[in-house]
C-alpha cells in the first residue's frame, strides 16, 4: 500500500499548497490513500466544515488533528458524524468524535489510522501510550488492518520517538505532527515501523512556523501577547511523507515529500511505468 501523510496544513497557503500538488502527487506516487493534518487549516486554527469539504475533493481521505481541533467551534456541531475527521485519542472519553477509526482504500485494503497526541509541554490529557496500545490491541496489524499509520502530534521529539519505538512491529508508521519543521530522520525501525519524528507543515517558509513572523518575534521580544497570530501569506510548502507498506504490514519504504515554496524540493524517484526507483 501507497501512503502519503501529509503534515499541518497553515491556512490558506498551505490549503492552496495541497490542491496545486495533491492531484500529480496521486498520480505519479501511485497513492492508495492519503491523510492530511488539518488542525491548522482555518486561518491557522482550527477546521471548518468546508475547508473539510475541500480536502476531500482534493483526494484527502482522512484529516487528522491535534491541539487546535476545535479551535473552530462549528466543529463540534459536525465530527460525531463525520467519521473521516479524527481528534487526539487521548482526550478525555467523553469528547465528541473519535480518535481512530478503520478505512478501507480503492483497492478495498484496510487502514486504520489512530491520532494521539503528546503530553511533554502541551496540555495534560490521557495516557497516549496506552491509548494508542488499545487501539493496537482492538485491531492488530494483519488480522484486522493490512496498514496502520499513527499520526503523534506532540511537542517533544523525545515523546514522538518513543511512541515510534513503542508500535515498531505492530504499526506501519509512527509519525510525528506539531512541530511544523520536517525533521531529517526518515527511517524504518528495527521491527519494520517506519518512522519520522515530524512531518513539517504546508506553510510560507519565510515565517515563525508558518506564521506571519512579526507578532511571533514581537512577543519573544516583549513577552506581551498582544496581536493576533495569522499565517504568512507567501507561497507554501508542501511537506509530506511518503510510505510504502510491504504484504505484512510493515513498511518497504519511507520517503519525506516537500514541493513548492522556500524548501528545497524533494521526491520519491519515479521511473517509467510507475515503478519507484529504490532510494
Ligand atoms: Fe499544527
Ligand atoms: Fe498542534
Amino acid at each position: 500500500m501507497r501512503i502519503l501523510f501529509i503534515g499541518d496544513v497553515i491556512g490558506k497557503p498551505g490549503r492552496d499548497v495541497v490542491a496545486a500538488e495533491l492531484p500529480h502527487l496521486k498520480e505519479s506516487l501511485g497513492l492508495d490513500f492519503v491523510v492530511l493534518n488539518g488542525e491548522n487549516a482555518a486561518h491557522g486554527f482550527g477546521i471548518t466544515r468546508a475547508i473539510a469539504s475541500e480536502f476531500f475533493a482534493m483526494g484527502v481521505d482522512c484529516i487528522t488533528t491535534g491541539n487546535h481541533w476545535a479551535d473552530q467551534k462549528e466543529i463540534l456541531s459536525f465530527i460525531n458524524d463525520e467519521d473521516r475527521i479524527l481528534r487526539p485519542r487521548n482526550f478525555p472519553p467523553q469528547t465528541p468524535g473519535r480518535g481512530a477509526n478503520l478505512f478501507q482504500t480503492r483497492s478495498g485494503e484496510r487502514i486504520l489510522v489512530i491520532n494521539a497526541m503528546g503530553r511533554v509541554f502541551m496540555d495534560p490529557l490521557d495516557d497516549p501510550f496506552a491509548s494508542v496500545d488499545a487501539e493496537l490491541n482492538a485491531c492488530p496489524l494483519r488480522e484486522a488492518a493490512d496498514a496502520i499509520l499513527i499520526d503523534m502530534h506532540a511537542e517533544a521529539t523525545s515523546e514522538k520517538m518513543a511512541m515510534g519505538h513503542f508500535c515498531d512491529g505492530r504499526a506501519t508508521a509512527v509519525v510525528g505532527t506539531h512541530q511544523h519543521v520536517p525533521t531529517a530522520d526518515a527511517q524504518i525501525l528495527p521491527g519494520g515501523t517506519a518512522y519520522q519524528s515530524d512531518a513539517g507543515a504546508c506553510a510560507d517558509y519565510d515565517s515563525v512556523i508558518g506564521m506571519d513572523k512579526f507578532q511571533p518575534v514581537q512577543r519573544f521580544l516583549t513577552k506581551l501577547s498582544t496581536g493576533r497570530f495569522s499565517p504568512a501569506t507567501g507561497p507554501a510548502t508542501l511537506c509530506a511523507i511518503f510510505i510504502e507498506s510491504d504484504a505484512r504490514g510493515l513498511a518497504s519504504r519511507i520517503e519525506p515529500v516537500r514541493v513548492g515554496g522556500r524548501l528545497k524540493e524533494t521526491l520519491p524517484v519515479v521511473q517509467a511505468g510507475g515503478k519507484l526507483r529504490q532510494p
